[in-house]
């Protein structure tokens, strides 16, 4: 496995215009395709071939930062000029189911003004006593204050963005004398009450200023923002003022005004390819696709992030699973997971997910077709075993591991 990844990385690193598929200019086969025999390794451009030309149908998973440097869309990209957006009720006019139930998933609700939180508004006033330092959020009509007290000094800010609908938790951002930082204490839903922010230091901090939060420099800022909300960056630079809360159609889809222009003038076909259609991409490149916000493989090599906190990088656990070989469309993110629509949460309906490549009954044995073994064990609930449920300390809740294996009893975490 690790051999794999390096190889990846050194492939993509030193091979560029090989791994990358230029965004917009996919030749893949259909995502539908159950045949593995679709998706040979492409021969390598000849010297004499534009290698933005070459039709590609996979590839090995690649970094976003390398993604990014590609052409034509990628989610998180940040070189749209901001008129190019024209929102999700533009959309909705022509694509009024896919939004009626986009609208209603976490992730079209990643952020909002701290005055728009339902967490916040529901808990006119929290406070937590961590160490010295006294913490509290208090909302009401002047909007909602953000305040440490040690004895009798004490500092406040209003708050200004919430992060994360509250699955697990939300995390608050605030401007001080023109910079921003986010807030030391979090709210997580499993505690209803603050704690504190994952991956700020757990140490006493010496100052009210350290105890209020950290200062996010401009490049993470920019981050946060890209995987939370819509056209916050364009080719404009940074502008809060004019982006879009949430990851709404056009963080995936890319800006849409020249599809919705051609669209209402029944230019149907231009119209099709001026939108990004993310179902044309490739296994590896479909997995990337979510991974530009849920962190890459690629990714998470570079940040060599280990232990249970990678739980949280779905497409590097997942493509660490066995199941996935070098890249199947019946084990993207995808075939699990319609983005457009809620998250799923009987265990049975992912059955047939597993049984599209598995055998379940004795007489079958594995084909070209289904090259999964049976399971000894049970014919149905796969993922309550084999895709289990792990804890993770600072976001006080569950993750559920997708690297698909076989779980051992007290075996640790594998990396
Ligand atoms: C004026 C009507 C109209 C509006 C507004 C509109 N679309 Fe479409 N869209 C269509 C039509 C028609 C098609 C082609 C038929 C189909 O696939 O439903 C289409 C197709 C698509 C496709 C698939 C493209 C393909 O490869 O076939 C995507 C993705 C898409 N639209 C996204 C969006 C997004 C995102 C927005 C908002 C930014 C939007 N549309 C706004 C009419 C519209
Ligand atoms: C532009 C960034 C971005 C992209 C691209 C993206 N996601 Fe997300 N996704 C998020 C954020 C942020 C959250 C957390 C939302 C929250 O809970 O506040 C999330 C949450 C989710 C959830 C959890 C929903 C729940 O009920 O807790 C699922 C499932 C998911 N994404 C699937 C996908 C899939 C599948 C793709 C690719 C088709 C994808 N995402 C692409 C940013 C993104
Ligand atoms: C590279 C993309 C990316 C960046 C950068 C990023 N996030 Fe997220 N964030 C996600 C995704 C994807 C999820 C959903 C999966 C998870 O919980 O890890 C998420 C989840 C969260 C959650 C939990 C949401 C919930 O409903 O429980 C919070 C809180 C959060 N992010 C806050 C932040 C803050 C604050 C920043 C910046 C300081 C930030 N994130 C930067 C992608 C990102
Ligand atoms: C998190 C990323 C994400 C978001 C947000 C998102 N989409 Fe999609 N969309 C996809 C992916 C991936 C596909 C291709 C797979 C599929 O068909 O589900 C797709 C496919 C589509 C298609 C083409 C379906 C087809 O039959 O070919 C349309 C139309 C569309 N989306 C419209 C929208 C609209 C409208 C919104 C906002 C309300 C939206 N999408 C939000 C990721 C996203
Ligand atoms: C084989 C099916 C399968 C595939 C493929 C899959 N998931 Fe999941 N995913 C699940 C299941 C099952 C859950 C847990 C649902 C529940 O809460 O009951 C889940 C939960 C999630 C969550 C919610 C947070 C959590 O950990 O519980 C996110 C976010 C997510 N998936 C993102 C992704 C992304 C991104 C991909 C692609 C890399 C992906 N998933 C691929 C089955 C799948
Ligand atoms: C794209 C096809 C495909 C899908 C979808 C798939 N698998 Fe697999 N799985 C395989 C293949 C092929 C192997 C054998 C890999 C090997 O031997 O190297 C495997 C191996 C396994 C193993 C043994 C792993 C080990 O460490 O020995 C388990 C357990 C498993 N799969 C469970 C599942 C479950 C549960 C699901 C659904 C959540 C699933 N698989 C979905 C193809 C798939
Ligand atoms: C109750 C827990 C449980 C459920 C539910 C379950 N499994 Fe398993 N599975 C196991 C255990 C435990 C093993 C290891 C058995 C052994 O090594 O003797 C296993 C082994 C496997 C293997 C490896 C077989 C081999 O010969 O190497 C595969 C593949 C597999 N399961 C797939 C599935 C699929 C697909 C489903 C759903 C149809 C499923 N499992 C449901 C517990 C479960």
């Amino acid at each position: 496995m690790v051999a794999r990844i390096l190889s990846c990385v050194l492939l993509c690193g030193s091979l560029l215009t090989v791994c990358a598929v230029p965004a917009g200019t996919q030749e893949i086969s259909s995502s539908t395709s159950k045949n593995r025999a679709d998706q040979k390794v492409p021969a390598a451009p000849v010297a004499s071939e534009d290698p933005s030309r070459v039709r590609q149908t996979i590839e090995t998973p690649m970094a976003t930062a390398e993604r990014l440097e590609t052409p034509g869309w990628w989610p998180t990209k940040h070189s749209a000029p901001r008129q190019d957006f024209v929102g999700t009720a533009e959309c909705a006019r022509c694509h009024a189911t896919k939004t009626a139930t986009q609208l209603t998933t976490p992730m079209a609700h990643a952020s909002t003004p701290a005055s728009g939180s339902s967490v916040l508004s529901e808990h006119a006033r929290i406070s937590r006593k961590v160490g010295a330092y006294t913490y509290a959020v208090s909302s009401g009509r002047e909007g909602t204050i953000y305040s440490v007290s040690e004895d009798a000094k004490s500092t406040s800010e209003p708050l200004l963005w919430a992060f994360g609908v509250n699955q697990k938790g939300q995390t608050y951002v605030y401007q001080r004398n023109g910079a921003y930082y986010e807030a030391r204490m979090s709210f997580f839903k499993s505690l209803q009450d603050l704690d504190l922010t994952p991956g700020h230091d757990p140490e006493m901090p010496a100052s009210l200023e350290d105890a209020m939060g950290r200062l996010l420099e401009p490049s993470t800022l920019r981050l946060c923002f890209g995987c939370h909300t819509t056209a916050a960056t364009t080719s404009a630079g940074f502008d809060p003022s004019h982006l879009m809360p949430g990851v709404t159609c056009e963080a995936c889809h890319g800006p849409g005004a020249e599809h919705v222009a051609l669209m209402d003038d029944e230019k149907t076909e231009k119209g099709r390819l001026a939108i990004f259609n993310p179902s044309r991409l490739s296994a590896v490149a479909m997995v990337d696709f979510c991974g530009a916000c849920h962190r890459t493989l690629n990714d998470v090599v570079e940040m060599a992030t280990t232990g249970v906190e990678n739980v949280r990088f779905q497409p590097y656990r997942l493509e660490s699973s066995r199941c996935w070989g070098d890249g199947d469309a019946r084990l993207t993110c995808i075939a699990c997971h319609d983005p457009h629509q809620q998250l799923v949460r009987e265990a049975g309906t992912y059955d047939g997910k597993c049984l599209a490549c598995h055998v379940v009954e004795l007489a079958k044995k594995t084909s070209d077709d289904h090259p999964g073994k049976r399971c000894p064990v049970a014919k149905e609930n796969c993922v309550t075993c084999h895709m289990p449920r792990v804890d993770l300390p600072n976001m006080h809740a569950p993750f559920t591991d997708h690297r698909i294996r076989i779980v051992k009893r007290g075996a640790p975490y594998p990396n």
